[in-house]
């Protein structure tokens, strides 16, 4: 059953993926979300689910890419909880990336974390209360080849959420990171197959946000790496 009133959740790439299953997770939890992504058909779908679990949510068509829309769209909402999810991933050597697929990834991954986060955390910090929760990933710290940009992006979001911490903890604002591995969802232009079947589903990805998101007041979950218990079939045990 739903329960209610635990405040507004604004969802980055809510859309599908990891992001739609942390919506779906939080409005069980009683938020009611904000979901954000580009794809209106595909946030309609996710209005009608929640709200016929009888919880409660609103969609915003946006481009992360588009600072000034993000600080247009979502100033002034209120926000309690807000899950920095959107992300892409153009995994190729460095001399194969163009500037234009360079840009993107960092107006996703980078940018979009200053222009989303700056358009609500003054609310937060008036309010005396909110926690910022921002999708990470084991590639932060862990590199691989062809991700020279997206682990760095990934790197970005470690030393950028421990020091926003710092800096927002003693105004009642909490700040984390979800990091997890493989995650079986279409990122990086992915089919998910049977194949895909020894990675985390986002619905996994998704109780562990809600687990940081839901700690009492005075505790902090601040960084979170949530693993498969299964090898890659081709690494074997
Ligand atoms: N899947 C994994 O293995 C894995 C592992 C570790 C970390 N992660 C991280 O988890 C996060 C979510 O990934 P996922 O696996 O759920 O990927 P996904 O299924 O590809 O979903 C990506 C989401 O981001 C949104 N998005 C992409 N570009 C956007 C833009 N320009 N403006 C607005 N929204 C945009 C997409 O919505 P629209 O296309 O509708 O805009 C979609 O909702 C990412 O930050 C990723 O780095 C993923």
């Amino acid at each position: 059953m739903t329960e209610r009133h635990k405040g507004i959740a604004l969802v980055t790439g809510a859309s599908r993926g990891i992001g739609r299953a942390v919506c779906v997770r939080l409005a069980r939890d009683g938020f009611e979300i904000v979901a954000v992504a580009r794809s209106q058909e595909d946030l309609d779908a996710l209005r009608a689910e929640i709200e016929s679990g009888g919880g409660a949510c609103r969609t915003i068509a946006l481009d992360l890419t588009d600072g000034s829309a993000i600080a247009t769209q979502l100033a002034g909402l209120g926000v309690s909880v807000l899950v920095n999810n959107a992300g892409i991933g153009i995994i190729k050597p460095m001399m194969e990336m163009s500037p234009d697929e360079w840009k993107t990834m960092m107006d996703v991954n980078v940018n979009a974390l200053y222009h989303v986060t700056h358009a609500v955390l003054g609310g937060m910090l008036s309010a005396g209360s909110g926690h910022v929760c921002t999708i990470g990933s084991i590639s932060g710290r862990s590199a691989f080849v062809g991700g020279a940009a997206y682990c760095g992006t990934k790197a970005f979001v470690t030393a950028w959420a421990e020091s926003l911490l710092l800096e927002v903890r003693d105004r009642g604002v909490k700040v984390s990171v979800v990091a997890p591995g493989g995650v079986a969802t279409e990122f990086g232009g992915n089919m998910p197959t049977a194949a895909d079947d020894w990675k985390l589903h986002a619905a996994d990805v998704a109780e562990a946000v809600a687990h940081v998101v839901g700690t009492p007041p005075g505790v902090l979950v601040h960084r979170l790496e949530v693993r498969t218990l299964y090898s890659p079939p081709s690494r074997g045990k």
